[in-house]
């Protein structure tokens, strides 16, 4: 199954680099209500939840209902932890400026209208609260060379399935819908290592959802593959570049309409 695949090989790659990125820059404090939007199987969530309690809340959504419902069964004792259905177009408290932080780890290039999830998520947070969102905004070279090498009768259907969009038009995506940038750079922050082919191909699969065909995969394709990026064990390290968006959505500033009041 690719939702417990995913579980497997997220630990090592997604969970490392999302609780880094929470760590140094996020900065979750114990109240805190978080939407972790795009939770997957939800073992960021968990982390998340463990940081807010025990007053502090933690919703997971995620589309994939397979997935969500590994994060249900897996963190089901955890308390301040929810997980329900749903999307960055839909979710649990959109438009009630319900969360102190909304929290996205590597997931903002698989949302195809960013434009309107900034906005959706504008009007979901609290004055004051903030976005936290680790991405990546191009379609890393390991990746790709993979999709062409190995499956290239589904190289374009697999690659056009997510929706890189540069750096400089994320930021100008979150700067038009209201949010002040705090922090917005690269960072190498993760290796990438698989030790045999098989585990790389395994990651691919249950990366791309299952749409990335093993099947395909011929010995020939393999040795091909080998050729540009040499024998296993594979580091990708650093091909790997994340980016990391921390952007606050402004108090009402009160002090103008007291000016305005005293005229
Ligand atoms: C690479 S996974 C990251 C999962 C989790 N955040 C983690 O760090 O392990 C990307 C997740 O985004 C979800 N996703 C895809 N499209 C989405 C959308 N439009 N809104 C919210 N989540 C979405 C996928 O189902 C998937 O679970």
């Amino acid at each position: 199954m690719a939702a417990e695949g995913y579980q497997q090989s997220s630990s090592d790659v997604q969970m490392e680099g999302g609780k880094l990125f929470i760590q140094s820059i996020v900065d979750p404090q114990p109240g805190d209500a978080i939407l972790d939007l795009g939770c997957g199987t939800g073992e960021l969530s968990a982390y998340l939840a463990e940081l807010v309690e025990p007053e502090g809340f933690v919703v997971g959504v995620d589309p994939d209902v397979k997935r969500l419902n590994l994060a249900k069964e897996s963190h089901r004792d955890i308390k301040n932890l929810t997980f329900v259905e749903g999307n960055s177009d839909n979710f649990e408290g959109m438009g009630c400026e319900k969360y102190d932080i909304i929290f996205l780890n590597q997931v903002l290039h698989w949302i195809p209208d960013q434009q309107q999830a900034f906005k959706n998520m504008f009007s979901s947070l609290k004055e004051g609260g903030k976005i936290a969102i680790r991405y990546t905004d191009h379609f890393p070279p390991y990746i790709a060379t993979a999709l062409e090498v190995l499956t290239p009768e589904i190289e374009e259907r697999v690659k056009n399935s997510s929706y890189h969009v540069d750096k400089v038009s994320v930021d100008r995506f979150c700067v038009t819908e209201g949010f002040e940038i705090v922090k917005s750079c690269y960072a190498n922050d993760i290796k990438v290592e698989f030790q045999s082919v098989d585990a790389y191909l395994k990651w691919l699969w249950s990366t791309f959802h299952g749409k990335f065909d093993q099947n395909l995969v011929t010995e020939e394709r393999i040795q091909q593959f080998l050729t540009r990026v040499g024998n296993p064990p594979f580091d990708f390290t650093t091909e790997n570049v994340n980016t990391r968006l921390v952007a606050v959505k402004p108090k009402e500033r009160t002090d103008v309409h007291d000016e305005d009041a005293e005229l």
